[in-house]
């Protein structure tokens, strides 16, 4: 229940397909003739090739189209049989009204841009025009993309229930699970799976329309698919195989697809949908903005259950954890027994019997005056340790916690339920189900709610006003996830929920000057993080040109080439001609190729340094250790903070007591010898086998300074990396069963070398003495990026053993520019290993040149300089 996924994880990249048997094996690699030439004409541009399309159709290479024309320009009508009510419900729904409108367009169009409000029914209704129109009536079928599993998954359900139809012809297809039939008409899909879908047919011939739902997202397979059909729909229409597109947003910022010449060179036409919405109040808090957003939820959520009529409410949370925290709050407070015997009808403030409510009638008040309100109920702090920090009692509300004791509350039940991407359906699908009688629907949801589900019955919003999303730091080249204020844009549309079938509430928990600081809308999410894996999942479909590529929102050309730079150092993109010693990517002009190494590293849901590793990492049968570390270090901070505020005295144990023993913990993980310099991914390997040896307990991690969510979380990326392993070489069937012996010491040295190949450009080397101009680089590592000294943290398991070179995982700066994840490597190694990065003479004369029969080939000894900073390295035998 605790499993702390991170929200935007749940996106399912394609590269994370593991279904998949045949990725990159051989057969991915001798990419099939005919494909090929699709790719090429459609990405002429991309690809710098001047080839006529016409001069090739007239060579007759072009495929026997499976979608006949007939199939995908539909003439008949597919008559749907369903329920009374349900035909009565979608009568209501405004894009009902504009069915014929939509339609037309669709025809008359190969894309249509279609903009309507959230709820007004463009997912659940557009996909049964089309079928109705008979656009799955021949051998094309509908497709349909959401950002979102939980979108996928509900939604392809909703379909087939409103159509009267089993799920084997309205279905789904997810990373992990599916139920698509050869009987499926409309199929429902994360954006992911679609991209996958595009690498092994480019020109998508099972789907005779693509229906690309939550544009206005903007997640970046989004975009990528949007500006990779906008070349196929064309394709196809020439190859007498026509395919539709549409393009569904939830709100009017739509000129990135429609005002994009390079994209689509005719705008496509929008078809605008006016929602019937209600109005919603929206109430700010007089508070400029509380640290602690997930305790003011609770004590908002409170308030409203206990003093307003009857209504859902919806909580809008950052993340799982927080999610789960709330409920369990809420739970306690307001406690539902499913057995109990309640009265009344559905999500209503009926009285049950045996449970004196303290507001039987539920007096209306005030409610633009609502922040004024006197408090009841207080906030007794959860006993369960949170990550929102310390439980702040809140002044200004003036409430005692000893008032207050929850467990004799008596009041009506709230109907908890949680609602986050990677919930079991079953879990995310009782959120459409009336709450049971005589309790109130209180869903506590992150921003999945915001725009891809709407929740029947919701009145009272509660709005945290954050969102969690991936950063990147340009520096250091690692993402994070941060908590951050939502758009503008998001806000109303979080508010907006209030008002799906009656007029509502909308809480926010920031002050209105805080909104009026809230950028506009939601950047592309292309624009703010790093590209590597993106420029390789694209090289792996065969676009060279990235920066050619109809993105609806470039990145930058800088990121651009330096994703291409990283992935030609990490051997993903074959190497440009040289420029005397440095790569001239420019004059490469962007277009590297990718090598059978890089393909394998498209598979592998990491990024591109910690994929090398795992493509590496079939040596010594050091598999489950490099997958076990590279886990480890995609995790962060999987060690508790020492300096957090513990009980006073826990089990009689002082704070300085509990620290020191920590850190002899950590010496015990780091070990000694060979282990030691593996550093601090020692001490995460360390920590890991010790953890999942003793069972992954939170007892365990508790006692021993380890955060139990991470290690849930690093639990669960075991798996998901074994998988992504087995399916790229199936042969070498690693097996993660959790418990993992200590490796040995060649394996610690095997795990050291393929830690330096994934993170070579983040190499370090200790000062030498004669170096020392300054004394504030004694101790200090010199690195190629940085002007400045970095330096090994006091806590780090090599602070006291300084090797000459390291490789770090990232830097971070708090009194001084720290490394952080530490791993000792040795000199002759880097020429070696990294020969990318270094420069060689010419041949020395002694040792001379030598002959080996036995491979044919003439050795000899070069000297050799890490290029960019010059630093000397051993000589090494060379071919
Ligand atoms: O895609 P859009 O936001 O425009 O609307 P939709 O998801 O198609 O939803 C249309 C209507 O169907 C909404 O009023 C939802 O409440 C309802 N719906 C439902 O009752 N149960 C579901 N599982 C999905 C949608
Ligand atoms: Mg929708």
């Amino acid at each position: 229940e605790d499993d702390e996924g991170q929200e935007e994880e749940s996106k399912d990249s394609p590269s994370e397909d593991d279904s998949s048997e045949e990725e990159c094996s051989d057969e991915d690699v001798k990419r099939d003739e005919g494909e090929e030439e699709e790719k090429v004409a459609a990405f002429s541009e991309v690809r710098g090739e001047e080839e006529k399309e016409e001069e090739k159709e007239k060579e007759g290479k072009t495929e026997k189209p499976s979608c006949s024309k007939e199939a995908c320009q539909p003439a008949v009508f597919v008559p749907v049989d369903r329920l009374a009510e349900i035909q009565e419900a979608r009568l209501k729904l405004p894009v009902l009204a504009e069915e014929h409108v939509i339609m037309e367009a669709v025809r008359e169009n190969p894309c249509v841009v279609l903009c309507g409000e959230t709820g007004s029914g463009k997912t659940t209704q557009v996909p049964q025009f089309l079928y109705e129109a008979g656009y799955a009536s021949g051998s094309g079928i509908i497709g349909v993309t959401e950002p979102r599993r939980v979108a996928a998954v509900s939604m392809s359900h909703r379909v087939a229930t409103e159509m009267n139809l089993p799920t084997g012809v309205v279905s789904y297809q997810i990373r992990y699970e599916g139920n698509v039939t050869d009987g499926t008409k409309i199929k429902f899909m994360t954006d992911g799976v679609l991209l996958k879908e595009i690498q092994k047919d480019f020109l998508l011939q099972r789907y005779s329309v693509v229906i690309i739902d939550e544009a206005h997202e903007r997640s970046v397979y989004t975009d990528i698919l949007i500006g990779l059909l906008s070349r196929i729909v064309p394709l196809r229409n020439k190859r007498a195989m026509p395919m539709k597109l549409v393009i569904m947003s939830a709100t009017l910022r739509v000129e990135d697809f429609t005002q994009n010449q390079r994209l689509f060179p005719a705008p496509p036409p929008v078809v605008k949908v006016d929602a019937r919405q209600f109005p919603v109040t929206v109430h700010f808090n007089k508070r400029t903005a509380m640290e602690d957003y997930t305790g003011e939820a609770f004590r908002k959520t409170c308030k409203i259950h206990r003093m307003l009529p009857s209504g859902g409410i919806l909580v809008f949370l950052t993340g799982q954890a927080e999610v789960h925290s709330l409920c369990r709050r809420l739970r306690r407070a307001f406690p539902y027994k499913p057995n109990r015997e309640c009265t009344g009808e559905p999500n209503t403030h009926t009285h049950t019997p045996g449970i004196p409510s303290k507001c039987p009638a539920l007096p209306r008040i005030d409610l633009d005056n609502y922040s004024a309100l006197p408090v009841e109920e207080g906030d007794e702090g959860d006993d369960e340790e949170e990550e929102d920090g310390d439980e702040v009692s809140d002044l200004d509300l003036g409430d005692n916690p000893d008032d207050y004791d929850e467990k004799s509350d008596p009041s009506i039940p709230l109907y908890v339920l949680p609602l986050y991407s990677l919930l079991a359906p079953e879990q995310q699908a009782k959120v459409f189900r009336p709450a049971p009688a005589g309790t109130r629907l209180c869903v506590v949801a992150t921003n999945v709610a915001e725009t891809s589900l709407t929740i029947p019955g919701v009145r009272y919003v509660v709005d945290c006003g954050r969102v969690k999303k991936r950063f990147y730091d340009r520096v250091t080249g690692v993402s994070s996830f941060k908590v951050t204020w939502t758009s503008q844009a998001s806000a109303n549309q979080r508010a907006g929920r209030a008002g799906r079938t009656e007029p509502g509430h909308c809480y926010r928990l920031y002050s209105s000057a805080v909104f009026s600081d809230f950028s506009l809308f939601s950047e592309a999410e292309i624009t703010r993080r790093p590209v590597d894996d993106l420029v390789l999942q694209m090289k792996d479909l065969n676009i060279q040109k990235v920066v050619n590529f109809p993105f609806p929102t470039p990145p930058s050309s800088e990121a651009l080439a330096a994703a291409e730079q990283l992935l030609v150092s990490l051997g993903a993109l074959e190497e440009p001609p040289r420029e005397g010693r440095v790569i001239d990517l420019k004059r490469a002009r962007l277009s590297c190729p990718i090598t059978p190494l890089g393909r394998a590293m498209a598979a592998f849901p990491v990024s591109p340094r910690y994929a090398k590793m795992l493509a590496l990492g079939q040596q010594q049968d050091c598999m489950p250790y490099v997958i076990a570390v590279v886990a480890a270090m995609t995790v962060r901070e999987i060690f508790d903070d020492l300096d957090r505020p513990v009980a006073k005295d826990e089990d009689g144990e002082k704070v300085g007591q509990r620290r020191a023993r920590l850190a002899q913990n950590k010496r015990l993980w780091a070990g000694q010898g060979q282990s030691l310099l593996l550093g601090d991914l020692m001490v995460m390997l360390g920590a890991v086998g010790a953890c999942e040896f003793a069972g992954c307990t939170p007892k365990f991690c508790e006692e021993n300074g380890l955060r139990y969510k991470a290690m849930l979380e690093i639990r669960r990326l075991r798996g998901q990396l074994t998988n992504a392993v087995n399916a790229v070489c199936p042969d070498v069937g690693v097996f993660v069963d959790g418990k993992m012996p200590p490796p040995t010491p060649t394996q610690v040295q095997c795990l050291r070398q393929v830690v330096l190949s994934g993170l070579g450009d983040h190499l370090a080397r200790r000062v030498q003495s004669e170096e020392l101009l300054d004394p504030k680089w004694r101790n200090g590592y010199k690195t190629p990026l940085l002007d400045e000294p970095v330096f090994i943290h006091p806590s780090s398991a090599l602070f006291k053993t300084l090797p000459e070179f390291v490789v770090y995982q990232e830097v971070t700066e708090t009194t001084k520019m720290y490394m952080r994840g530490v791993c000792a490597v040795e000199a002759d190694w880097i020429p070696k290993i990294l020969p990318q990065y270094c420069h060689f003479s010419a041949p020395q004369e002694n040792p001379g040149p030598r002959y080996s029969p036995d491979s044919g080939r003439i050795r000899c000894h070069c000297e050799s300089t890490f290029f960019r900073v010059g630093w000397k390295l051993p000589s090494v035998e060379m071919d």
